[in-house]
C-alpha cells in the first residue's frame, strides 16, 4: 500500500515536471516561429541565368561595412574578372579578401556600388538559380557528422562509382580504400563509435569534393584555416586547379600559393586592391606590397 503510494506520489511529480517542461520549451519554439516569419531583408529579383558554362564577375566602387560597424572594410573595390580567368587574390589577414566573397555569394549586400554577373547587378536573378552557379569554400566550411559520401552529394542520389572518381580525384582515393566501409564510413565520432577524425588536409579535401560535385561555372576556394602548412597549401590550390579546368575560379590566400598557375592577382590591402596583374608584373613594382610579400615568402616558392 505504502509502495503504491509513494509510485504514485512521484508519478505525479513526473507528470508537473513533464508539463512545466513543455511550457518552458514552448516559449522556445515561440521565439522560433517569431524568428522564422521575419520576412527576408535580402531583395532578390527573378531574373535567370543564361545557361552557359562562362559567366564575367565585376564589382564597381564596391564599398561595405559590417552591419553595426561603421569600418569600411571593403573601399571601392573595382574589378572585372573575366568569363574563365583564374583570379588569385591575396592580401594580409583582415585586407578584406573573405568579404569581398561573402558579397559575391549574397551572404551581405553592398552598401554602395554593384556587383555584376554578366552585366547583370546580381540582385536582379533568383537567388537558387544565382547560388547554383558559384561553388564555394569557405575558410571556415563545416563537414557534417555523416558519411563521406553523404558530406559529398548531400540529399541527393549519386551512385558510389562517381564519389569514388571525385574522391580520387581530390587525393583521397587511398584513404577511402583503406577505410573498412569507405565511402560509408562516418566523419567524426560525434554520433558514430567508429567514425573517423580526419587531418585538416584532409577534411579541406573533403570540402574541395563537395565543391566540385555541385559544377557550378564558378568556383571559389577560400584559404584553408587549419594550420596547413606553406607547401601542403600550394598542393591542395595545385591540385584543384587542374580540377578546375576552364571555369571562372577564384583562389584566396594570404600566402601566395595560388599566384603561380592563376592568370592574375590582386592584391587587397586595407579593403581595396592595391594591385592587380601578372606575377611577372607585380613582382617588379617599386615599393609594392606583392613585391615585398614575395620576397618575405620567396623561401616556399621559388
Ligand atoms: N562579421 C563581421 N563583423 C564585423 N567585422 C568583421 C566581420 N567579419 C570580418 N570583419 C572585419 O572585416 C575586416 C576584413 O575581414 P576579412 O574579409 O575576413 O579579411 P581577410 O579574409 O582578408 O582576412 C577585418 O577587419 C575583420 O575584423
Ligand atoms: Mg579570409
Amino acid at each position: 500500500m505504502l509502495t503504491a503510494g509513494s509510485t504514485f506520489y512521484s508519478s505525479m511529480q513526473n507528470m508537473v515536471w513533464g508539463f512545466q517542461d513543455i511550457i518552458k520549451k514552448s516559449n522556445y519554439s515561440y521565439e522560433y516561429v517569431k524568428f522564422m516569419n521575419y520576412p527576408a531583408a535580402m531583395v532578390v529579383g527573378d531574373r535567370k541565368l543564361k545557361k552557359s558554362d562562362k559567366h564575367t564577375i565585376e564589382f564597381k566602387n564596391v564599398c561595405f561595412s559590417y552591419p553595426s560597424s561603421n569600418v569600411r572594410v571593403l573601399d571601392n573595390v573595382y574589378i572585372t574578372i573575366s568569363a574563365g580567368e583564374h583570379l588569385s587574390v591575396v592580401g594580409l589577414n583582415g585586407a578584406g579578401k573573405t568579404t569581398f566573397i561573402k558579397l559575391l555569394c549574397r551572404l551581405y549586400d553592398v552598401d554602395s556600388g554593384d556587383i555584376l554577373l554578366d552585366g547583370i547587378n546580381i540582385k536582379k536573378f533568383e537567388y537558387d538559380e544565382y547560388m547554383n552557379t558559384i561553388a564555394v569554400v569557405f575558410q571556415d566550411f563545416k563537414l557534417l557528422s555523416f558519411s563521406a559520401k553523404k558530406n559529398i552529394v548531400l540529399d541527393k542520389d549519386e551512385k558510389d562509382e562517381n564519389v569514388n572518381k571525385l574522391l580520387e580525384l581530390v587525393g583521397l582515393g587511398e584513404k577511402m580504400k583503406s577505410l573498412p566501409k569507405g565511402i560509408d564510413t562516418p566523419i567524426f565520432k560525434q554520433f558514430e563509435k567508429e567514425g573517423i577524425e580526419m587531418s585538416g588536409g584532409e577534411q579541406q579535401k573533403l570540402a574541395i569534393a563537395r565543391a566540385l560535385y555541385k559544377n557550378s561555372p564558378i568556383v571559389i576556394l577560400d584559404e584553408p584555416t587549419a594550420a596547413l602548412d606553406p607547401i601542403a597549401e600550394y598542393e591542395i590550390y595545385r591540385q584543384f586547379e587542374t580540377l578546375v579546368g576552364g571555369k571562372t575560379a577564384i583562389y584566396i590566400s594570404h600566402r601566395l600559393s595560388s599566384c603561380k598557375f592563376c592568370d592574375r592577382i590582386a592584391v587587397f590591402s586595407e579593403g581595396t586592391i592595391k594591385e592587380l596583374g601578372t606575377h611577372d608584373e607585380l613582382v617588379i613594382m617599386p615599393n609594392g606590397v606583392y613585391a615585398e610579400m614575395f620576397e618575405a615568402q620567396a623561401q616556399y616558392y621559388k
